[in-house]
């Protein structure tokens, strides 16, 4: 009984995430690119970024990146060397949330990972700023994403391109507990006028 209770939540959560992506992805028709040194991510390139992911962060998510390349692929930003080979890559998606009575775009970062072998070059910042900025000039309100609490090298990357830390939560992080943390770019918006 519990287990079919189980199984019907289950597939009630994932046409609701289903119908979120598919409006979150039409919100994205007119999304306007300013790319400068990262791509977006192509079918293409997929193999690459999930040896990426494999070696970075485990196995598990790699239907979530598919899904991500083929319905939010202009906020897939991956970053190629001069031989065409993706070094690292920064995967989200857009959502609508009603916020007073008015409809935002929120985007929620999956996944961002960098080849050991180039790690602490600055790749992980270049993936963010061309991100964030491109984000902002789209109008999205927000940035969120969850972050291991241990992860120390995600989460100086974070704070330090202005994410800030706003609750903790379990049972989204494989390896444990985690912080959700946020960008506002609409404060940015305001803060440039
Ligand atoms: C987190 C990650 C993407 C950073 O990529 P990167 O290209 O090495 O980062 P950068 O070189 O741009 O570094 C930017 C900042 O991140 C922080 N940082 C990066 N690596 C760090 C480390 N090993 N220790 C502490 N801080 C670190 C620093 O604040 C750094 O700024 P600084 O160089 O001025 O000190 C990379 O370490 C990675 O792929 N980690 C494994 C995957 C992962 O954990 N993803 C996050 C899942 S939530």
């Amino acid at each position: 009984m519990r287990s079919s209770a189980s199984a019907l939540y289950n597939r009630l959560f994932r046409a609701i995430r289903y119908f979120r992506d598919l409006i979150g992805s039409i919100s994205m028709i007119l999304f306007k690119e300013y790319k400068i040194k990262t791509k977006s991510c192509q079918k293409s390139d997929l193999q690459q970024v999930i040896k990426i992911y494999r070696e970075q962060l485990g196995n598990g998510a790699e239907k979530a990146i598919q899904r991500d390349q083929a319905l939010f692929n202009k906020v897939f930003y991956i970053f190629k060397d001069d031989k065409d080979i993706v070094l690292g890559y920064c995967a989200y998606y857009i959502h609508i949330d009603l916020k007073r009575g008015k409809f935002i775009k929120v985007a929620t970062m999956d996944s961002i990972a960098v080849d050991d072998v180039c790690k602490r070059q600055g790749i992980g910042s270049v993936l963010l700023k061309e991100s964030i900025n491109e984000l902002k000039e789209n109008n999205v309100w927000r940035i969120r994403l969850f972050v291991y609490v241990n992860n120390l090298s995600a989460l100086n990357l974070y704070k330090k391109h202005g994410f800030k830390v706003v609750g903790m939560k379990d049972g989204i992080c494989s390896r444990g507990s985690c912080y959700e943390m946020e960008l506002s770019l609409n404060n940015l918006l305001e803060d440039a006028q």
